[in-house]
């Protein structure tokens, strides 16, 4: 009995080996040949000796029919295949029954003329991928057979000129990718014969010409991508035909007009983003009505914000800012809405309180910067339990700091600055211990600075510069080991300095207060100091040698203090003012003047070539935060998105729409320049590439259609600068702020 039970379990594997192993013996003997060549050719870790030869569809990328006879889809991608040897894909051509054959990711820079004509004939492929090649030429070269073809990626490469008519003949294409690559002229009026497409994705080329208005007869469209090429004109009016539309993205265009009324009869629309063109008008009512992502900011809207915009169901990120948008902010917001940017309009009347009973808003960034709001702040602020990103600053806000901000303990940037705030700066936002960056400058904040701000043990900028604080610097802040930035200038401050936070770096900046003494000994610790201001005060005494010990400095006010004795002297490379102290005496020059000024000439030639650089770097950086989108679907997450870990390494920046090879050709330049002039040294141009691209990165979840809601700081900074030459830093925006609240708890 039991023999027997052995005997047909044996029998059946040897029948379901034979099942599993029955590929038509014609397709076994191609797949060994082209394991064979494509073992030696290539160095791929996918297909090597170890492999299971008698059984192709085990292998990596090849996927048969259920009884195993055929072969249907073939993956080479990342195979390292190039144009010198493309006697594979007539070996691909052998295989009749091939329905998806997948090339991505190889460096092919023709397609094999094999693939087109044989192939061609023989194959009825459904799906082809040639993404993320070196493919160049016209794609009316390559649009010549393949008639059957439903999925289509051409997707980063290098094609060029335009969309031929021709495409209209794919009459079965139901995906046609052709971003990042070069292709100009308009899209096919035509188009709208493709009367089974689903996803149509042009982003990233140079197309120009109006969205054609047959679009909006391609009613099985799901996505419509066109962002970053050069469109004009209008948004065609019959786009509300589009009865299953998603994903609408035609960001960064040059589209006027005004946003037709009839998106929002889109019941499918989840994702819209028309940001950075030159739309005009007023937003129509009722466009949130079934979106999750709205992004229109940089455009020229003008009018009311709907009442009705922030208060849809299913609302999760609304980005208006950098409008004309006037009037009052909508006093009803939806539960679910995470992320809200309103800043750079000319928004006025109070903050509204967006709470009724349970239905809190779940924000985590609220921007409301660069407006004309005015009245207080609510204390029910407290109510944004989750709220991690918070910037009023730039607005007309009286009244004082609410005690209640204590609450927010998920905070980590706060920017009040540029109101016209009073009263004391409340001890209990010492209480907020993720908190990175506090801005409370430019109000007319009073009292002394509570000691408990050096229990911010995250905090890096500190900035309550002019206002009218009083009394001393507290003594604990020489424990806030984190601070990079101080700036506390422009306010009664007087008293004896025992203790500064030693890491200090970008700045410290105690310029015009009352300090009275001598120059506290306490600096002699900041060994990563780059600007020491201290300027407009009454400091006395001689200047100390040790000043001109910091490694690290660049520049160091003394201006207008009642210092006496000899000046030390700096390092050239120092940029020091001494002016409006009487006492001061210099010391006679001991070197040949010759070789000092070629020392003040070297430094000042580097120092130019270095600004240079840094001008470059601003601009570039500058273009590509504004150019940088993020075009993925929406998925439905209430937590935070992970965007720390994504923006360290090379291959995740790669994933981005940037065009990385070339900024990093750039980035070479820039470098090799700097290495030119010795300073190379202190300055790792690849290195602060890296990060500013992973800022961008990081900026480029903020518009668009974000993936999922995302955390990132300090993004009402106009600007884009080099704040302190050894820090990576790109303005405000810094890699360390770019964080994950959900990550920190
Ligand atoms: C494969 O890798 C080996 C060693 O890593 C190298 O010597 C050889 O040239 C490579 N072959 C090809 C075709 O790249
Ligand atoms: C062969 O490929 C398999 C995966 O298909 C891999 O695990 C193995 O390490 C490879 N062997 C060699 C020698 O590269
Ligand atoms: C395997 O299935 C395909 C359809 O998927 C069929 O055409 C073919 O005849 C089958 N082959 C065998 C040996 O059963
Ligand atoms: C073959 O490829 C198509 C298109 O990519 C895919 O939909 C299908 O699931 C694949 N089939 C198998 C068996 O992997
Ligand atoms: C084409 O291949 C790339 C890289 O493997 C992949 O990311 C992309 O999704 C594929 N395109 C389609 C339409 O499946
Ligand atoms: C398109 O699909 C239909 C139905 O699947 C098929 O009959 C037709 O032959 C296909 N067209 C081409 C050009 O392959
Ligand atoms: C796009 O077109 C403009 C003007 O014709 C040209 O200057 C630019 O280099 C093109 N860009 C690309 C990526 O081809
Ligand atoms: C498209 O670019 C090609 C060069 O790649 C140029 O010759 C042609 O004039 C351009 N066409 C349009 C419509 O801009
Ligand atoms: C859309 O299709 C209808 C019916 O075929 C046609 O009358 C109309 O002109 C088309 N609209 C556009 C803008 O092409
Ligand atoms: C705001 O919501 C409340 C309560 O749901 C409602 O009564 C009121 O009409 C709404 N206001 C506006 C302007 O939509
Ligand atoms: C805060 O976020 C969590 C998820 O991180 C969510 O479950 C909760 O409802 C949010 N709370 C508020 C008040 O928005
Ligand atoms: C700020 O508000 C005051 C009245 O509270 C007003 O006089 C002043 O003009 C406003 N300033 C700005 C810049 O709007």
């Amino acid at each position: 009995m039991r023999s027997s039970s052995s005997y047909i379990l044996f029998i059946s594997l040897i029948i379901l080996h034979y099942v599993s192993c029955q590929l038509q013996p014609s397709q076994l003997t191609t797949m060994n040949n082209l394991h064979k060549l494509l073992q030696t050719n290539t160095n791929n870790s996918k297909w090597n000796s170890s492999q299971d030869l008698s059984n192709p569809c085990s292998w990596t990328g090849v996927a048969c029919t259920p009884n195993g006879s055929s072969i249907i889809n073939l993956s080479l991608s990342s195979f390292s295949l190039s144009d010198v040897d493309s006697s594979w894909s007539s070996l691909v051509c052998q295989i009749e029954t091939l329905r998806s054959l997948e090339l991505s990711n190889n460096n092919l820079a023709s397609i094999p003329p094999l693939l087109l004509s044989s192939c061609d004939d023989s194959l009825e492929v459904l799906n082809l991928n040639f993404s993320s090649n070196g493919l160049t030429g016209l794609l009316t070269s390559f649009l010549s057979g393949f008639r059957s073809l439903q999925v289509l990626d051409l997707s980063h490469n290098w094609f060029e000129g335009g969309i031929p008519e021709r495409i209209t003949e794919y009459r079965n294409i139901s995906l046609l990718d052709l971003s990042y690559n070069r292709l100009n002229g308009s899209i096919p009026t035509g188009i709208d014969q493709l009367s089974n497409l689903q996803q149509l994705i042009l982003s990233f080329n140079n197309l120009t010409g109006e969205i054609p208005p047959s679009i909006s007869n391609i009613t099985s469209l799901k996505q419509f991508a066109a962002n970053y090429n050069r469109f004009t004109g209008q948004i065609p009016n019959d786009i509300g035909q589009l009865i299953g539309l998603e994903q609408l993205l035609l960001y960064a265009n040059h589209l006027t007009g005004e946003i037709p009324n009839s998106i929002t009869r889109i019941t499918t629309l989840k994702c819209f983003s028309a940001n950075q063109n030159g739309f005009t008008g007023v937003i129509p009512q009722g466009i949130t009505r079934y979106l999750s992502n709205l992004d229109l900011s940089y455009n020229n809207l003008n009018g009311l914000i709907p009442s009705d915009l922030l208060s849809q169901l299913n609302l999760l990120t609304v980005d208006l800012s950098f409008n004309s948008l006037e009037g009052y902010i909508p006093v009803n917001a939806s539960k679910s809405l995470f992320r809200l940017r309103l800043g750079s309009n000319w928004l006025r009347g109070e903050i509204p309180v967006w709470s009724s009973g349970n239905d809190t808003p779940s924000l985590a960034y609220l921007e409301l910067g660069y407006n004309d709001l005015s009245g207080l702040i609510p204390p029910e602020l407290r109510l944004y339990k989750n709220l991690s990103l918070w910037d009023l600053s730039h607005n007309n806000l009286t009244g004082s700091v609410p005690r209640e901000l204590g609450d927010l303990n998920r905070l980590q940037g706060v920017q009040l600055d540029h109101n016209r705030l009073s009263g004391e700066i409340p001890s209990e936002i010492g209480g907020l211990e993720i908190l990175v960056n506090l801005n409370m400058s430019w109000n007319l904040l009073s009292g002394s600075i509570p000691p408990s701000l050096s229990r911010l043990k995250m905090l890096t900028n500190l900035d309550l510069q002019v206002n009218n604080l009083s009394g001393q610097i507290p003594d604990s802040f020489g424990s806030m080991d984190k601070l990079l930035e101080l700036q506390l200038g422009g306010n009664k401050l007087s008293g004896v300095i025992r203790s500064l936070p030693t890491k200090l770096k970008i700045a410290l900046n105690l310029s015009s207060n009352s300090f009275t003494g001598p120059i506290p000994d306490s600096l002699n610790r900041l060994t990563s100091l780059e600007v020491l201001d201290l300027s407009n005060n009454r400091f006395s005494g001689g200047i100390p040698s040790f000043l001109t010990q910091m490694p690290s400095l660049t520049q160091i006010l003394l201006s207008n203090n009642l210092l006496t004795g000899l000046v030390p002297r700096f390092n050239p490379n120092v940029i020091v003012s001494y002016g409006g102290n009487t006492n001061l005496s210099f010391p006679p020059s001991n070197q040949p003047a010759k070789t000092v000024s070629v020392g003040i000439v070297v430094a000042s030639t580097a120092a130019v070539v270095v600004l240079m650089v840094v001008t470059i770097v601003a601009v570039i950086v500058s273009r590509k935060i504004h150019r940088v989108n993020d075009n993925e679907e929406s998925h439905h997450s209430s937590q935070p998105e992970v965007v720390k870990s994504r923006l360290l390494t090379l291959n995740e920046i790669y994933r981005t729409n940037l065009d990385f090879t070339k900024v990093m050709k750039r980035a070479s330049y820039a470098s090799s320049v700097v290495l030119k002039t010795s300073l190379g040294t202190c300055l790792d141009w690849n290195n602060r590439y890296i990060i500013a691209f992973g800022v961008a990165n990081g900026l480029a979840f903020l518009h668009g259609c974000p993936p999922g809601p995302i955390i990132l700081l300090d993004l009402s900074s106009k600007g884009i600068m080099l704040k302190s030459l050894n820090e990576a830093q790109i303005g405000d925006i810094e890699l360390s702020k770019v964080i994950d609240p959900s990550k920190s708890t």
